[in-house]
């Protein structure tokens, strides 16, 4: 099978790099890729966000199963194009990708569907960004409704910082959602969809604000571990019966059946299991430490949810390690980055046992030479019997990599190594009820093999 990967980041790295290891797949192509991925497939320098540009690359490479990364594609209507094209997609249409693209939308939704949420507020005005900030109290949560790369969501106990944030959106044409503060350890877990039925994959957790302790602005993420050595038992199942399975079979009720990944963002509160976001693709960095641990072959599972057959695909297996991948990001990230800069040294990180590089924002210059060229420009992923062994050979990787300027967090999957992280509350159970899908769904994933 001959697959077409459509991105340019860490995310679209990790995913080649598993189907390369799939034997059924013959040829991995790329677009636009960056300079990791280059050096595994063949890169097609096009426009990834014109839906006629990506359908037109898939049908000359005659490619089998064309797979979206980012969601600014997926909002473009490049699945769309290419499902037209007759070509399999792993990725939902545009309109399906509006559980992602508008925040208010994938409230909507949930309402519908009984999924737990935050309860929140739609405001287009200053006079109902306030209301709204008052009815829900500190801290307050203000999100942009649209697309935003991670960084349109302001957390914070400073009412007028809040009410800024909100100015902002609507200065530039937009609206906001604001809602309550959810408490508790954040979870995501990525759902395999075929429009019907749902598969999981292993929960991961993410890190999200660029400074150790999680301070300082939200960024795309900074670090990702997995297994949660904490997470309550049954949690995974739980989320497939009132989330993922409700959603799916509510898209499909709507007449736009969601294919592809959804991202369930989940805060796990001391009143229960809830909904921060969904994302309508694989979620970066989790996708690096996730499909680390992947031992069923990546390529045969995305056809099965592109075909609408994953109640036909194989059970996934995973790997007892655990994996800790670590971002390093350039300088002034989150804010505007300095790149151009040479990065050095991963040839020898790449040397660790159990250790490889997944390339983000980076590029050859001139002299074939890579260059950072964005904002996080690599992941140092490790695999290694536990958390703790994972995340000293990840952070060996990491001090080998030599660029300028760079920042990471040096706390990545700490706390969850040290056995830190508690959960309370009422877990399965205590939750609204939710009308239980009819489809069939396979939801079991064996952890152990
Ligand atoms: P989002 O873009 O919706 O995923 O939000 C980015 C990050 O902001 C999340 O990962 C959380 O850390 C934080 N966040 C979003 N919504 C809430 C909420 N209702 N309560 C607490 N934190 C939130
Ligand atoms: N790491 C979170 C995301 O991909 O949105």
């Amino acid at each position: 099978m001959k697959v077409l990967v459509i991105g340019p980041g860490g995310r679209e790295h990790a995913i080649v790099r598993s189907l390369l290891a799939d034997p059924n797949v013959s040829e991995v192509h790329s677009a636009p890729g960056n300079a990791g991925i280059a050096t595994l497939v063949p890169t097609h320098a096009i426009d990834a966000n014109n839906p006629e540009a990506v359908a037109n690359l898939a049908l000359k490479l005659g490619a089998d199963l064309v797979v979206v990364g980012p969601e600014a594609p997926l909002a473009a209507g490049v699945s769309d194009a290419v499902r037209e094209a007759g070509i399999p997609v792993f990725g939902p249409s545009r309109e399906a990708a509006q559980l992602e693209a508008s925040k208010a939308f994938a409230k909507q939704v949930m309402a519908e569907a009984n999924v737990p949420t935050a309860m929140a507020k739609v405001a287009v005005n200053a006079e109902e960004a306030a209301d709204a900030l008052d009815t829900f109290g500190a801290p307050y949560v203000v999100k942009d409704d649209g697309l935003a790369a991670g960084k349109g969501v302001v957390v914070t106990k400073d009412r007028d910082e809040a009410l800024a944030h909100a100015q902002t959106c609507f200065d530039a044409g937009g609206s906001v959602v604001i809602e309550e503060f959810l408490d508790g350890p954040e979870v995501s877990l990525f759902v395999l969809c075929d429009g019907r039925t749902t598969v999981p994959l292993v929960p991961a957790q993410d890190f999200k604000r660029i400074f150790d302790g999680d301070e300082g602005p939200n960024t795309g993420g900074m670090g990702a571990y997995t297994p949660l050595n904490w997470a309550p038992e049954g949690l995974v199942q739980e989320v497939i019966d009132r989330v993922a399975q409700p959603t799916v079979d509510e898209m499909a009720r709507r007449g736009t059946p969601f294919i592809g990944v959804l991202f369930c963002g989940l805060a796990l509160t001391s009143r229960g299991t809830r909904v921060i976001e969904f994302n309508a693709r694989f979620g970066d960095p989790e996708t690096q430490a996730v499909l680390a641990r992947l031992k069923t072959p990546l390529g045969g599972v995305l056809m099965a949810a592109a075909k609408g057959e994953l109640d036909k695909a194989e059970e996934l297996r995973w790997s007892k390690e655990s994996a800790v991948a670590v971002v390093v990001a350039a300088n002034n990230y989150p804010g505007t980055p300095r790149t151009g800069d040479r990065i050095r040294g991963l040839k020898k990180v790449e040397a660790i046992d159990g250790v490889h590089v997944i390339h983000a924002g980076t590029a050859l210059n001139e002299d074939g030479k890579v260059v950072s060229a964005g904002g996080r420009v690599l992941a140092v992923v490790a695999l290694g019997a536990d958390l703790v062994k994972a995340r000293e050979k990840a952070y060996d990787g990491v001090e080998l990599v030599q660029l300028e300027g760079s920042v990471f967090r040096t706390d990545i999957a700490a706390k969850a190594a040290r056995g830190e992280i508690k959960v309370s509350g009422p877990r399965t159970g205590a939750l609204p009820v939710t009308k239980l899908s009819s489809a069939a769904s396979p939801t079991s994933t064996k952890e152990d093999s």
